[in-house]
């Protein structure tokens, strides 16, 4: 077997078999690209995309607003599908492994994804949708989802897809939000070995809404009785036209919109662009992972994160690249099963979440196979990866021979911007890495200034990477006052919202988030929002949701509500269901609290903020610290005893 990774002292590098293979092997890249970031993308749009008309201007950037490539016509469908056409028609675009073993896989070549992309683009485009018309995507991990998407942007409607998990509420408010004109979804889903419904869900959260559109995919065996405005993906797909032209976009026009959430109540629709995105997609794809044309990648995330739009669908097929695409959940029907798609589809590059890892190391290492040597590559993103979760990653899965990527980076930024190259290195636990080449990263003091090493605050400075957003869903001061305001000051980089520690050589540790917004296995989830579920509650008067660190899922959320009236034991048992169902109906089962505790009181300023910090070092049993700003610490007494205690479900 070939030797891929080398340890020197404390880090692992690449062997020069290794850097031979590599698409990036020399550091040189990093200050090359820094001396001018603009022409530095400018040369990889040039070489990667297909322009229809080449851009006027590499670069502009307007206070807080920039574009990328202006005056640049593409379509990101037609670099991902027909420009691969003649050379590799025939290859794999997708593989899609069904939930149930009994079932059989599903492969797309080019192709074949082609030829059913250009006929759905023509389906939309007969139900009325036109370029820059907002179109809903409740799916799951079935092919369709990367139909839809692609036949979105090949007649340039924007796709707001919404993750399948989430909650008919959810969907309403993204869907209300987004102006979304039609909606994209299916009968249901397998998970765990059951039907999952989801039309249900999709009817009740569009409501109330004005879309009045359905397009259902048939996922069961027996197809149920449609209601009026809904029609089956498979029947409008027999009548549609063969060839759809695709639209010609600026650079700078909208792709899709993700909402995500943020330190305020309401999701916020992050808006991604065509060309920069383009680009950074196919060569962050091309540079952590490897890959040649024909080899497969696997990102475990589901298509409603971003990770899943970059590394399961663009960044891919941009590429010519395989993508496989798995239903299930990884212990289906066993906790084997994600190695053994790895071994029976012959993976090359392997992309997942340290919570999934984590799970993995509890049910224990009989279940990973001796052998998996297809793999070349292993990433981990969305959330830090501990110590002993890296070790085991790279000692089990890559058999102490392949390099493990730590990728940091957000909804926002579009592509994973900082982690080590795997030509490059060094790879080791608790170091995510450098920033990308041609992007730059840094950190400031929490009065805004900018520190040459040290812990602070993580941004970016300018000039903004091409895969950044470029705002906020109809909602221009929340993208200002998010990312570019510190303190009410307005400042000229982006903030991340994360903490980190830059080292002088440039190498970033990241901290995790530094306002109230939480990670629970990966999933990122506002504190704000959660409070704000709550509080639909009539017994409830005043509510604070804090993280608390966990073993396998990184945090857990824990709720200290203060009812209205004093409460008998077994009321604070009806309540407690009240907000888990509450959270469960508005969110979704991923925010459940796993605590819930019922106080007098909560720490609280001078003018009524409650101070979720004290909490927050609680539960952490950490040092308070400065406590003059509460009004009321007596309190404090009884939350620490009621922790104490402990929860019992
Ligand atoms: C937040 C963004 C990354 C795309 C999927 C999640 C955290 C992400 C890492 C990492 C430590 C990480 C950050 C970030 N995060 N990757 N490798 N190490 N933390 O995107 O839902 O927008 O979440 O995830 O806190 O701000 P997202």
């Amino acid at each position: 077997m070939k030797k891929r990774v080398l340890k020197k002292g404390r880090f692992y590098v690449p062997t020069k078999d290794s850097k031979n293979e590599s698409w990036i092997s020399d550091e040189k890249i990093y200050g090359e690209a820094a001396k001018d970031p603009i022409k530095f993308w400018e040369k990889l749009a040039e070489e990667g995309i297909s322009w229809k008309e080449k851009w006027k201007k590499g670069y502009e950037q307007k206070g807080e607003f920039f574009k990328w490539f202006l005056g640049g016509k593409l379509n990101i469908c037609y670099n991902a599908l027909d420009r691969h056409l003649y050379r590799l028609g025939d290859n794999k675009a997708i593989i899609w492994v069904p939930e149930k073993e009994d079932e059989k896989e599903r492969i797309y070549t080019y192709k074949e994804l082609w030829k059913e992309v250009n006929k759905f683009a023509n389906v939309l485009k007969q139900k009325g949708i036109k370029k820059g018309d907002v179109v809903c995507i409740y799916l799951p991990l079935i092919p369709e989802v990367i139909i839809s998407m692609l036949a979105c942007a090949r007649i340039g409607a924007i796709h707001s897809i919404v993750f399948s998990g989430f909650s008919s509420d959810a969907l309403k408010v993204r869907v209300l939000d987004g102006e979304a004109k039609l909606l994209i979804t299916a009968d249901g889903y397998y998970r765990k070995g059951e039907k999952e419904k989801l039309l249900q869900r999709a009817e009740e959260g569009i409501k109330e809404t004005k879309l009045k559109r359905t397009i259902v995919i048939n996922r069961f065996d027996k197809k149920r009785a449609l209601k009026k405005g809904q029609e089956w993906y498979d029947e409008l797909l027999l009548k549609a036209g063969e060839y759809c032209e695709p639209e010609t976009m600026e650079s700078n026009e909208p792709l899709f919109i993700l909402y995500t959430s943020g330190t305020t109540g309401k999701p916020k629709g992050v808006i991604h662009e065509s060309g920069g995105y383009s680009v950074q997609a196919m060569y962050t794809t091309k540079w952590n992972f490897n890959l040649k044309e024909g080899e497969i990648i696997w990102c475990t995330a589901d298509i409603g994160w971003v990770t899943g739009h970059t590394y399961l669908c663009y960044g891919p097929l941009l590429n010519g690249f395989t993508t496989l695409m798995y239903e299930g959940i990884p212990n289906y029907p066993n906790p084997g099963r994600f190695w053994k798609i790895i071994n029976k589809y012959k993976v090359s590059a392997f992309y997942t979440a340290p919570t999934a890892l984590r799970m993995f190391i509890l049910w224990g290492d009989k279940w990973v196979p001796k052998k998996m040597d297809s793999l070349k590559i292993l990433g981990s993103v969305g959330e830090p990866i501990d110590e002993v979760t890296w070790k085991w990653y790279f000692k089990k899965i890559g058999k102490g021979n392949l390099p493990v990527i730590d990728t940091w980076w957000q909804t926002e930024t579009g592509t994973n911007v900082i982690n080590s190259l795997p030509g490059v290195g060094p790879f080791m636990p608790g170091i995510a890495g450098r920033s990308l080449p041609g992007t730059k990263y840094g950190v400031v003091s929490e009065t805004g200034r900018i520190l040459k090493k040290g812990k602070g605050l993580l941004v970016q400075f300018p000039p903004f990477s091409p895969a950044m957003l470029r705002g906020v869903w109809k909602n221009e001061k929340k993208y200002k006052e998010t990312y570019f305001k510190l303190n009410g000051k307005k400042v000229d980089y982006y903030i991340t919202g994360d903490a980190a520690v830059l080292y002088p050589n440039g190498f970033i540790k990241i901290l995790g988030r530094s306002d109230d917004v939480i990670k629970v296995a990966g999933h990122r989830l506002s504190t704000a929002e959660l409070e704000h579920a709550i509080h639909k509650s009539k017994s409830i008067g005043d509510v604070a949701v804090v993280s608390r660190p966990d073993k396998i899922k990184g945090e857990e959320i824990v709720v200290f509500a203060m009812p209205k009236k004093k409460l008998e034991s077994r009321k604070e048992e009806r309540i407690r269901k009240e907000i888990t169902s509450l959270v469960n109906t508005q969110i979704g089962p991923i925010a459940r609290p796993k605590e819930i505790y019922f106080v007098e009181d909560l720490p609280k300023t001078r003018s009524g903020k409650i101070m979720r910090r004290i909490l927050k070092s609680l539960l952490r049993d950490e040092e308070l610290g400065e406590l003059s700003t509460i009004v009321n610490k007596e309190c404090i007494d009884e939350i620490k005893i009621k922790i104490k205690e402990g929860f019992k479900r």
